[in-house]
């Protein structure tokens, strides 16, 4: 049996925005997590099918269900072609989360990079090689990029970059890199706490959210706002200069909420408590000098980035402060992560 335990990642330049198969307007930037990660594991064997077809089950947490299902019969009718040796195979997929369902963390960047590896994994076994790629990462990052743009990134631990970007030679809409500069000490040892304002259903899918962008009148200006921020970013991260690190990261986060608003029709996605939440970070780091900032995702919940040398302090200002505006007083551990790992076989 191939297993693969892949984390899931949050950007700190945001991807949104897309054009051709799964291509991105910009070039994004995030950290991958260490924490909430999906583990997928494969079993295949031979179907007799003639002419030879790839079948496959699935099941989550154990359990048939039919909406993934659904879902990943579709990633997998497109990525198929690339795998010609998996013809005529059977497999059975079971996949698991380290963290709740509708969390504020992004499950299709975890399970869609835990499934690429998966099948890129069946496929060197079954053909001895990989395939139409210049090496494994490369097709792992490409077919995870295929089932959730923002989950090519989670194919490489740490600071990882996607889409072309002038600063980084190599670097290209389909394939995702580690970010290719020395990284200050500073960004060694980032932490994200996850603050779960609302866990319901996301009210507008990530597909529909990027194709209205095509009709966003500030939609150009935004592709050019990510590129000015993603070269700034990556002088910060050199530097180490947290300050700058900060102002973008928030502006990355407040833009991309931003385009949600100026869509037709416009929709709104942070609640009450999200907003409460910005102005309690704010406030502590002007009265504290403390270096924490916010990100958010398509949804409500903050994502709160600091330093480890800050934790006992963050930690209580947490407890303190904030989780009286989180669900049930819900809120998840995390931080910058090794990326996927092979558990089995
Ligand atoms: O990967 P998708 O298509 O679900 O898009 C998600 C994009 C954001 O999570 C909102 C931002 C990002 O870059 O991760």
């Amino acid at each position: 049996m191939i297993i693969w335990r892949s984390p899931s990642n949050i950007a700190l330049i945001k991807y949104w925005g897309k054009r051709g198969f799964q291509l991105p307007m910009n070039p994004s930037m995030s950290f991958t997590l260490s924490n909430s990660y999906t583990e997928t594991s494969i079993e295949f064997a031979r179907n007799d099918t003639n002419p030879p077809e790839l079948t496959f089950e699935f099941y989550f947490e154990g359990e048939k269900n039919q909406v993934f299902e659904s879902k990943i019969s579709r990633f997998l009718l497109k990525v198929f072609p690339h795998f010609p040796a998996l013809l005529g195979y059977h497999i059975k997929i079971n996949s698991a989360n380290s963290f709740p369902h509708s969390s504020g963390i992004a499950s299709s960047a975890s399970s869609m990079s835990a499934l690429a590896l998966c099948l890129c994994s069946a496929e060197l076994e079954i053909a001895g090689e990989t395939t139409g790629f210049k090496s494994f990462s490369d097709k792992a990052a490409y077919i995870s990029r295929i089932g959730s743009g923002s989950a090519c990134r989670s194919v490489y631990g740490g600071l990882v970059s996607w889409g072309f970007t002038t600063r980084f030679e190599g670097s290209s809409d389909e394939f995702s890199m580690p970010v290719p500069i020395g990284i200050h000490e500073t960004f060694s040892e980032l932490c994200d706490v996850v603050l779960i304002i609302s866990s319901k259903q996301k009210k507008v899918s990530s597909s529909l959210g990027h194709s209205l962008m095509e009709q966003n009148p500030f939609s150009s200006s935004r592709y050019k706002q990510a590129i000015v921020h993603y070269n700034e970013l990556v002088e910060a991260l050199e530097s180490g200069n947290e300050k700058v690190f900060i102002r973008i990261v928030e502006d990355e986060a407040l833009s991309l909420h931003a385009m949600f608003m100026t869509s037709s029709p416009g929709y709104f996605l942070m609640e009450p408590g999200t907003l409460k939440i910005i102005e309690k970070i704010r406030q502590f780091r002007e009265e504290t000098g403390l270096l924490i900032c916010f990100t958010l995702d398509a949804g409500p919940n903050i994502h709160l980035l600091y330093f480890q040398e800050n934790e006992l302090d963050v930690k209580a200002f947490i407890e303190r402060d904030l989780l009286d505006f989180c669900e049930k007083g819900k809120w998840i551990d995390d931080r910058i992560g090794k990326g996927p790992e092979k558990l089995g076989r």
